[in-house]
Parts: structure tokens; C-alpha cells; sequence
């Protein structure tokens, strides 16, 4: 097995954690492209059928040992994990830097130090997953146990592989299922390597990891038959295919899908900390490749021109550039295809008649690789593609509003329903909003990600199920059971 080394610049051939050791695959290898430069970084297996079947095996194998353990021990091991993890973190940054793209400074570091603390505070829950007694009769006794579901199917994407693997694998392993995850084919190296390190605490099976395309590796997984539960985080279209398969053996489904998250800022709102917040929401350091992005930017009349030119100011300012390069505000697109993506919807938005590109736009020849500027448009309707798909990359629409009815409104008129971000001083009338809003996840005066304990998902196509809490580890990864037990005898 090839390890991992990013410096300089170069990862290898990674085969797939199945068993606790190595696997490559029958069909070969898929190359992995760094966006930085168009480089190839290395290889991962190109895992299908076979290989996911060897890996499921491996996870139901070692599953009734480890559910039975006590519920302390998995929990250790998941905070020995995070000790573990410390010493890694550069590593790990610098790795998911240079296969996404995202700019280590301000994206990589940050998610790669999320992983002690999302380690740390599952391993500490290992025993909060409590049941109840009911007082049916005083001769019986009636209590509820929380029982890990078995084999968990876990797929994620490539734009916070880290993050994203994370608040998937410490919560099911510390609740006693184990896993077979198959990491995004554009990002697997980072999530290989997080894995490997886990492996050094966890017995073999306990955590699977498979690489893949999605029609290949990620339908064996979701069509498995010894898949317990699935847990997805990636596109609406690809989340509904995958509660297709899940219908069809009634498994359970848990989703995080895409959104097309509003920001509405209110007329005393005009003023530069909001101006950051409102950068920081749309997730512009990770070009806007977020699902809680706040990609549509409703801004009140009165201060329309004033608060759009402090934003494209402010926005005018950030470096676009290498990822690895610590001057770097933002990085690169992930791949070809999704900047492909991204420059059309601007070509398409600034067709239609009204459209003003306020900053950004369609990269020059001049600019660097996979690179887009953050773009502003204006003149746009709620109505229009722009302002209702989700583009996933640094392009925020601005639409003017009047009234709170007219802007409530027109924020809930998406079937998405993840985040959303509301600028006011005036507390009632930002609060009263923010219960308004149709949302898993309102945030009020501050743009910023995801923290532990909160349970995280969304309204409305944007998912089912919760993460990073208590709650959501209980809901996603355990099932109820009564005993009910008759005390006359
Ligand atoms: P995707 O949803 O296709 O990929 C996510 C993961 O699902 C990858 O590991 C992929 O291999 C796997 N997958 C794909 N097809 C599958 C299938 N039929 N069965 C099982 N697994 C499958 O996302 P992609 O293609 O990377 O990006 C396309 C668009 O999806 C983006 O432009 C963005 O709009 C959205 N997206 C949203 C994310 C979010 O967190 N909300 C994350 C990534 C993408
Ligand atoms: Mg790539």
C-alpha cells in the first residue's frame, strides 16, 4: 500500500481500505486530477461490484463485535482517533488542498481542524444514546433500547470530503454500526488517508472505505442487500436515485443534499461587517462550492447601490489563485465539467434582458486555470435559472425587495430549503424572519459554518435526516427497541 506523501505535490497510487488492509480493483484504476494544474496526483482503484461486495462483507463480519462491545470502549477509540488526528492535520489540509482545489489558508485548514472536535465530541456521546421506561403497570416493566442498524452505506462528494466523511463515520461507529464509505472520485485521498488513520485504533471491518465512480462503486453499494442504512451528501438528483434503491428494500434514507440559500438584508443592515458576513455566507472562500451557500442575495430598496458597491468593493479584493499558495483567499473549480458548469449559468443569466454583471464574470484568457472571480449579478429575477438552480460555485445573484411579506415571499419560493442568513439590527423583525423562512438552518447577523450540536439538514428537497448533534447521531444511526417485560412471575 502506497502512502500518502502530498509533497511535492504528488500522492501515488491509494488502494481502498477494505478489512483493515489494501485493496486494489479488477477493473483497474482511476486518475485523480489535481485543479491546481492539471496534473495528475495519483490513482485510486476503479472499485465496482467485487470490491464493494468484499467490503460490505468485511463490515458485516466484524459488526456483532464490535456492537457488542461496551459502548465506552468504541468511544474511546473514536477520542483516541482525535489525539491521533492532531499531529495529521497539515498533512491532511495540504492533500484535500491540492485534489479539490480549495485554498488551504482559508478552507482546508479549518475543515482538517474540524476533525479532532467532531472525533472528540462523538467519542463523548458514546453512552448519551439512553432509551426510556413507560409506566404501563406496576408488575411490568417497559423500556425502550437504542441497537446500532448494522452495515451503514455512506457516500460522499468532493467538496468537504473531510468535513463530510467525518459527521458521517465517528457518529454510526460510536453508536456500534460499521461502514463501507465510498469517497467522491474527483477527492479520495484526503478521506484514504483520514482512514488509514483511523484504522490504526478500529479492528479490521469496522471501517471500509471505497473508491469509485458514483454509476459504478456508488450503485453496488446503494443496491447492496446487506446495507443496513444509507447516509448521502451530495446533488437533489443523485439523493433521490438513491432513496429509489433504499425504497426498494425499505432500508432507511438519510440525505444532505443541494440548496439555493437566501440572505436577506434589511435597510438598517447597510454596513461593512455585514458586507463580510455576507461574503463569508456565501461560502466565496470555497467558490461558493457549498451547499449552504447563500446564492441569492435579497437586498432591501433604500440601500440597493450602497450596499452592492461596498460588497463588489470588498469582493474585488480577494486573491483567486493556487490553493497551496498561503496568499490565496480562494481556489480553483474542482474539475472541468462543474467550471463548464458554473461559466454557463453566467453566459445563460446575462442574456436574459435586465442582467448587470456588477463583478466577475466569464474567466479571460488571462486568468488563472479553473478560475473564476466572485460574480455578482443583478437585474435578475427569482424567477430565472440563475437565481433558482443551484450553481455550486462563486455566483450570487442580487434581487431588490420592498416589503418583508414580498422578500419572505420570494426566499421560500424554492424548492430547496437548506440555510439562510438574515442581516438586521432590528432583533423582531430579523427573529420574526428567520421563523418565516423555510429552512433547516436560519442564521441571524453571522455567515458561518456548521457547529457541533446543532442538528444540521434540511427543509424541502434539500434532505432528510440531520447531522452533527446528539439528536441527529440517535435518529440516523440507531433503531428503538421496547421490551416489554411482565414482573408477576
Ligand atoms: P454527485 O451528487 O453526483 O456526487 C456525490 C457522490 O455521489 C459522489 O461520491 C458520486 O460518485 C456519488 N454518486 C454519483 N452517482 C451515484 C449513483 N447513481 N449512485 C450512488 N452514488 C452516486 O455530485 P457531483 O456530480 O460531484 O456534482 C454535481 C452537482 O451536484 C454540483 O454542481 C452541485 O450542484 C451538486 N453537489 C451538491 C453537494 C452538496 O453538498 N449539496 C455536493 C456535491 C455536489
Ligand atoms: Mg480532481
Amino acid at each position: 500500500m502506497t502512502r500518502v506523501d502530498a509533497s511535492p505535490y504528488f500522492v501515488g497510487d491509494v488502494e481502498m481500505l477494505v478489512d483493515g488492509s489494501g485493496l486494489s480493483a479488477e477493473q483497474g484504476w482511476i486518475e485523480v486530477e489535481s485543479p491546481r494544474d492539471g496534473s495528475i496526483i495519483g490513482r485510486v482503484p476503479r472499485g465496482g461490484d467485487a470490491e464493494v461486495a468484499a467490503a460490505v462483507a468485511a463490515a458485516r463480519g466484524a459488526f456483532r463485535e464490535w456492537r457488542d462491545r461496551p459502548s465506552r470502549e468504541r468511544g474511546k477509540i473514536i477520542s483516541d482517533i482525535a489525539t491521533a488526528l492532531v499531529a495529521e492535520l497539515e498533512h491532511l489540509a495540504r492533500i484535500s488542498s491540492l485534489e479539490n482545489g480549495n485554498a488551504l489558508r482559508t478552507q482546508t485548514r479549518g475543515e482538517a481542524a474540524f476533525l479532532v472536535d467532531c472525533f472528540r465530541y462523538f467519542g463523548g456521546l458514546a453512552q448519551e444514546a439512553k432509551g426510556e421506561t413507560i409506566p404501563i403497570r406496576q408488575d411490568v416493566l417497559d423500556y425502550s433500547r437504542r441497537e446500532p442498524l448494522g452495515v451503514v452505506g455512506a457516500i460522499i462528494p468532493w467538496n468537504a470530503p473531510l468535513m463530510l466523511a467525518a459527521v458521517k463515520i465517528a457518529p454510526a461507529l460510536v453508536m456500534g454500526n460499521t461502514m463501507v464509505m465510498k469517497v467522491a472520485e474527483d477527492a479520495p485521498f484526503a478521506v484514504l488517508e483520514l482512514s488509514r488513520i483511523c484504522q490504526r485504533f478500529l479492528p479490521p471491518g469496522v471501517l471500509n472505505i471505497v473508491t469509485g465512480y458514483g454509476r459504478e462503486a456508488g450503485e453496488a453499494l446503494t443496491s447492496h442487500p446487506d446495507v443496513a442504512k444509507l447516509s448521502f451528501t451530495g446533488s437533489t438528483g443523485v439523493g433521490r436515485r438513491v432513496m429509489e434503491k433504499g425504497a426498494e428494500r425499505i432500508v432507511p434514507v438519510s440525505l444532505e443534499l443541494g440548496g439555493k440559500s437566501p440572505q436577506i438584508v434589511f435597510p438598517d443592515a447597510d454596513e461593512d461587517w455585514v458586507v463580510q458576513g455576507v461574503i463569508a455566507g456565501m461560502r466565496f472562500f470555497r467558490q461558493g462550492q457549498s451547499c449552504t451557500a447563500g446564492s441569492r442575495l435579497f437586498v432591501h430598496r433604500d440601500i440597493f447601490e450602497s450596499f452592492t458597491e461596498k460588497l463588489v468593493a470588498e469582493l474585488t479584493e480577494l486573491k483567486v489563485g493556487d490553493p497551496l499558495d498561503e496568499t490565496s483567499d480562494m481556489g480553483s473549480i474542482v474539475n472541468q465539467s462543474q467550471y463548464d458548469k458554473i461559466c454557463a449559468y453566467i453566459e445563460d443569466g446575462l442574456q436574459q434582458p435586465g442582467a448587470r454583471l456588477l463583478a466577475g464574470g466569464v474567466p479571460g484568457p488571462e486568468d488563472p486555470r479553473l478560475s473564476i472571480r466572485p460574480t455578482v449579478i443583478a437585474g435578475v429575477d427569482n424567477s430565472w435559472r440563475l437565481a433558482r438552480e443551484e450553481i455550486f460555485g462563486p455566483v450570487v445573484v442580487v434581487i431588490p425587495w420592498s416589503a418583508e411579506d414580498e422578500v419572505v415571499e420570494m426566499a421560500n419560493d424554492s424548492h430547496y430549503g437548506l440555510a439562510a442568513f438574515i442581516w438586521s439590527k432590528g432583533l423582531g423583525q430579523a427573529v420574526r424572519t428567520a421563523h418565516r423562512v423555510e429552512a433547516g438552518w436560519v442564521q441571524v447577523n453571522q455567515g458561518g459554518g456548521q457547529a457541533l450540536g446543532q442538528s444540521y439538514g434540511g427543509y424541502k428537497q434539500s434532505g432528510i435526516g440531520r447531522e452533527f448533534s446528539l439528536e441527529g447521531m440517535v435518529e440516523s444511526y440507531t433503531q428503538q427497541k421496547h421490551v416489554s417485560v411482565n414482573l408477576a412471575h
